[in-house]
């Protein structure tokens, strides 16, 4: 069965794999991008039949409301007025790595926390009439990018200095995000859950991590065609294990 995403952050890395494995499966794609037209990787994949690519800047809350508005009244994309069945909320931001936690200015705080969690809530509560239109009779998924580094659990002595300590909280809240959308969502047959992709080689996560986007986003991919409502509210491994908060 065919379905039809949307997926934020789709100019590269891991936003940019997603359009290209989940199209190469024959899914419609709405590519959600800053700036479409500078992504030529986006661009070669883009033929307004199964890939589409529109601008969107998740920060900002006109441009997600002329998106839906495109979306669901007008026929833009023929495939999105019959409603969409997956949302990846997968742009976000590392913030400033250089800031200790000792000094780091609430502004940093600030700036990662309004694109990693509130541009997601803004994102999910406009799709949400597009994810409605299919109906109850099979679950829509709303997939959240999140990381291990969020996981409270999972933090070791071993970064003593975090000098990321932003996209750590941010992720954490995510995390929490997710699980709220999740119970809210559940009596609607949603699955919401937040995914840790590992650490993937991309312009976030450099030169000199162990795996590569095509790697990471396969292994979400299988995770995201097989999650349960049971697993819902979680945040899941790229093998498919629960990781605990
Ligand atoms: N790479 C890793 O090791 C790793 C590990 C754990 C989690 N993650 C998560 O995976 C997701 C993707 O990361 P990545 O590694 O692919 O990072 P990346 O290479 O830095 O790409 C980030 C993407 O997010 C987009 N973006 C950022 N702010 C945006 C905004 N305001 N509006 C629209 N798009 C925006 C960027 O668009 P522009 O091109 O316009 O800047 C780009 O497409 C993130 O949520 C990240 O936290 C990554």
């Amino acid at each position: 069965m065919t379905c039809t995403y949307v997926i934020t952050g789709a100019s590269r890395g891991l936003g940019f794999e997603f359009i290209k494995q989940v199209s190469a499966q024959g899914h419609t794609v709405i590519s959600l991008a800053r700036n479409p037209d500078a992504s030529e990787n986006l661009q070669k994949l883009v033929d307004s039949k199964k890939v589409f690519a529109f601008k969107l800047d998740v920060l900002n809350k006109e441009s997600i409301k002329l998106q839906k508005k495109k979306l669901i009244y007008t026929h833009v994309n023929e495939a999105a007025s019959e409603g969409i069945d997956c949302l990846i909320n997968n742009a976000g931001i590392i913030g400033d790595r250089e800031c200790d936690i000792l000094n780091t200015p609430g502004e940093e705080y600030l700036e990662v926390f309004n694109t990693n969690v509130v541009a997601v809530s803004n994102i999910t509560q406009a799709f949400l009439p597009l994810l409605r239109k299919r109906g109850q009779e099979r679950p829509k998924k709303v997939l959240n990018i999140s990381s291990l580094l969020g996981s409270i659990s999972s933090f070791s002595p071993w970064r003593p200095d975090c000098t990321d300590a932003t996209y750590l909280v941010s992720k954490c809240a995510l995390d929490m995000l997710t699980k709220i959308f999740s119970n809210k969502l559940a009596c609607e047959n949603f699955i919401v859950y937040a995914a840790n992709p590992g650490w993937v080689k991309t312009d976030m996560g450099g030169e000199e991590a162990p795996i590569e986007a095509c790697d990471s986003i396969s292994d979400m991919l299988k995770v995201f065609d097989n999650v349960s409502a049971e697993q819902s509210g979680a945040l899941i491994d790229s093998d498919g294990q629960i990781i605990s908060w």
